[in-house]
C-alpha cells in the first residue's frame, strides 16, 4: 500500500471543486491541497451547464437580491432554507464579477455591460450566461486560474474509494490510482466532497455517464444523513431519444413548446408565466399533454416539441449554437427550420449530502459543496441557473472553512481502518465470487427508476421500486470479469454500481414515505401539499437493512409558505 499526504483533499474537480480549491489555496499559500477526480478536470459534468448562472446584477433595472431569494423560496415549494437562500444571493453577484476577472467571457449587452436571459420561474432575466456554453467556460475559467495556484495538485483518473475517520473527525481518503490500479492512503486533515449528482441513476437523463453516486455513498455509510433524497429534477426539454439537454435558455430566448397539434399548451398551465414557469410545473404540464393523448410517439419515446423556428436562424446560431448542433448531430434536425422532440429528463438532485449552512458536514474536518451537497437551497425544486452558482458560492465558503481548519488541525490516518477497506476492495469485490452480469443490472435499476420514480409517482409503484431494488442489491456487487491492474473500469464500475444502488434506495425510501406532493415530488395518489405534516426534510441515515429515514425542520425567516402560482 501506498500513503500520501496533504492538509486538504477534495474530491471532485467540476465548478464546486474548483472554486474550493482556489479559494483554499488564496486563503493559506502554506497548505498542500489534492483535488482529486475520477475523470480529467475538463471532463468534469460542469462542463455540459448550458444557459446561465442566476444572479442580481442590476438593481438599478428593477432587480434585487430580495427579489431573487423570493423567486428561490417560492420555487422551493417552501422546503428551502432561507437563510441559504439569502447567503447564496447576495453573494452571486461578488461571483459573477470574480469569474470576470479571472477570464470569463461572458455574454454582453450593446452596451457593453453583462447580458442576462430570462429563465423559468424569475421575476426577472437573471441569467448571466456565454452563449449556451456556460459550464464550459466556468470551467476553463476555473481551471486556468486553479492551474495557477502552485500548492493545488491534481490527481487526474483516480477513483476514491472512501472516506476515513474515527469517533472525532475526518482523516483522508483511500483511493486507486487508475493508470496503475495501485491503492493508496491519503492523509489529509481537511476533505471537501464535490463529486455532483448520483444522475445515472437514470438512464434518461442529461448527465455524463460519470455522474454516479459513490461521492454520496460514501459519506453515507460513514454514518452522515443524505437530506431530501426523495426530491429529482426533470428538466422539461431533454432532447428525444438521447436525454441530451435542450437548455431552457431556448424558452428564456423566446421558445415554445407546442403538442402534436401544433398548440402552445403552457397557458392551460401557468397563465402568467407559460412556457417560463417553474421546471417541476412545466415538466408535469408536459406529462399531462402526453398523459391525454396530446403527445407524439417515435423512437419509442412519447413527447412534446419545442419550436425554435421564428427566432430566426441569426439568433439561434448566436446565442444556441450549442443546441443546434447537438439537434444536427444527434438527430439530424435543424432547429432553425425544424420542431425538437422533447420530454422531461432527469437533471438534477435536490438532495445531497446533509450539511449546515457553512457546507459542514456532521462530520468534524468534512465538507460538501455543490449537486452532492444539501445546503439546503433548491428546497423541492431547483431554479434553473441556481446550480452553477450554488457551485460557485459554497465551493468558495467550504475553500476558506476548510483553509482555517487545517491551518490549526494535525493530520493521522488509522492505518486498520484503511486496510480493512484495501480488503473490502480487493478481496471483497475484485476477487469476488458474484455471477451477475453488473452492466445488466445497472440496466435494471435506471429501468426501475425512469419508471416508478419519474415526474409523477405513487406509493404502488414505489413501493414496487423499493421491492426491485432491494433484490438488485442482493443480486449485484462483487463481478469483476477483467483481472488487470491499469484502467480497469470494469472494477470501477463495479464499485459505482455498488454506490449507485445504495443511494437509489434512499431515493425510494424518502418518495415512498413522503405522503404529499411537494415541487418535483408529485404523487398521484396525495395530490397536495401537506405543510401541516411535511414541511420538513427528509435524513436518511445508512444501515445495512437500508435506509432508516428521520426529518428536521425548514429554517424559515421571511417568507410563510404560500400557494405556488405561474
Ligand atoms: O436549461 C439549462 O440550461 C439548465 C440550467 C440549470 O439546470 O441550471
Amino acid at each position: 500500500m501506498d500513503f500520501l499526504s496533504y492538509d486538504i483533499v477534495i474530491v471532485g474537480s467540476g465548478i464546486a471543486g474548483l472554486r474550493a480549491a482556489i479559494e483554499a489555496s488564496r486563503a493559506n499559500r502554506k497548505l498542500r491541497i489534492a483535488v482529486i477526480t475520477k475523470v480529467q478536470a475538463m471532463r468534469s459534468h460542469s462542463v455540459s451547464a448550458e444557459g446561465g448562472t442566476a444572479a442580481a446584477l442590476y438593481p438599478e433595472k428593477g432587480d434585487s437580491v430580495e427579489s431573487h431569494v423570493y423567486d428561490t423560496v417560492k420555487g422551493s415549494d417552501f422546503l428551502a432554507d432561507q437563510d441559504a437562500v439569502e447567503r447564496l444571493c447576495s453573494m452571486m453577484p461578488t461571483e459573477v464579477y470574480q469569474l470576470e476577472h479571472w477570464g470569463m467571457p461572458w455574454s454582453r449587452n450593446e452596451d457593453g455591460r453583462l447580458a442576462q436571459r430570462p429563465f423559468g420561474g424569475y421575476s426577472f432575466p437573471r441569467a448571466v450566461f456565454a452563449s449556451d456554453k456556460v459550464g464550459f467556460f466556468e470551467m476553463q475559467t476555473l481551471y486556468d486560474t486553479a492551474l495557477k495556484y502552485a500548492n493545488i495538485e491534481f490527481l487526474q483518473e483516480w477513483f476514491v474509494t472512501s472516506i476515513v475517520y474515527d469517533d472525532s473527525r475526518f482523516q483522508g481518503l483511500t483511493a486507486i490510482e487508475m493508470k496503475s490500479g495501485d491503492f493508496y492512503a491519503i492523509k489529509a486533515k481537511a476533505g471537501i466532497i464535490a463529486t455532483g449528482g448520483p444522475g445515472r441513476l437514470y438512464s434518461f437523463a442529461t448527465y455524463g455517464h460519470s455522474s454516479t453516486a459513490e461521492g454520496l455513498a460514501m459519506v453515507y455509510r460513514a454514518g452522515i444523513p443524505l437530506k431530501d433524497m426523495e426530491f429529482v429534477q426533470f428538466h422539461p426539454t431533454g432532447l428525444v431519444p438521447s436525454g441530451i439537454l435542450i437548455t431552457e435558455g431556448a424558452r428564456g430566448d423566446g421558445g415554445v413548446l407546442i403538442n402534436k397539434d401544433g398548440e402552445r399548451f403552457m397557458a392551460r398551465y401557468a397563465p402568467e408565466k407559460k412556457d417560463l414557469a417553474a421546471r417541476d410545473v412545466v415538466s408535469r404540464a408536459i406529462m399531462d399533454e402526453i398523459n391525454q393523448g396530446r403527445g407524439v410517439k417515435s423512437e419509442g419515446l412519447e413527447h412534446v416539441y419545442i419550436d425554435l423556428r421564428h427566432l430566426g436562424a441569426e439568433k439561434i446560431k448566436e446565442r444556441l449554437s450549442t443546441i443546434r448542433e447537438i439537434a444536427i448531430k444527434f438527430n439530424n434536425i435543424d432547429p432553425v427550420n425544424t420542431l425538437i422532440p422533447v420530454r422531461p429528463v432527469c437533471h438534477y438532485f435536490m438532495g445531497g449530502i446533509d450539511t449546515n449552512i457553512d457546507g459542514a458536514t456532521k462530520l468534524s474536518g468534512l465538507w460538501a459543496a455543490g449537486e452532492c451537497a444539501c445546503v439546503s437551497v433548491n428546497g423541492a425544486n431547483r431554479m434553473g441557473a441556481n446550480s452553477t452558482a450554488e457551485c460557485l458560492v459554497w465551493g468558495k465558503i467550504t475553500g476558506s472553512e476548510a483553509a482555517k481548519y487545517a491551518a490549526k488541525s494535525s493530520g493521522e490516518i488509522s492505518k486498520q481502518a484503511v486496510e480493512q477497506e484495501q480488503k473490502r476492495i480487493h478481496d471483497g469485490i475484485f476477487h469476488g465470487k458474484g455471477g451477475e452480469n453488473p452492466y445488466e443490472i445497472k440496466k435494471e435499476m435506471q429501468r426501475i427508476m425512469d419508471r416508478y420514480v419519474y415526474v409523477y409517482r405513487d406509493g404502488e409503484g414505489l413501493s414496487q421500486a423499493l421491492k426491485l431494488i432491494r433484490g438488485l442489491k442482493k443480486r449485484a456487487y462483487r463481478h469483476v470479469d477483467d483481472r488487470s491492474s491499469e484502467y480497469n473500469t470494469n472494477f470501477t464500475n463495479v464499485l459505482e454500481l455498488d454506490a449507485n444502488l445504495e443511494v437509489s434506495e434512499a431515493v425510494v425510501a424518502g418518495a415512498l414515505a413522503r405522503t404529499e406532493s411537494r415541487g418535483a415530488h408529485a404523487r398521484v395518489d396525495y395530490p397536495k401539499r401537506d405543510d401541516a405534516k411535511w414541511l420538513k426534510h427528509t435524513l436518511a441515515y445508512y444501515s445495512s437493512d437500508g435506509p432508516k429515514l428521520d426529518y428536521t425542520a425548514v429554517v424559515i425567516t421571511k417568507y410563510k409558505p404560500a400557494e405556488r402560482k405561474y
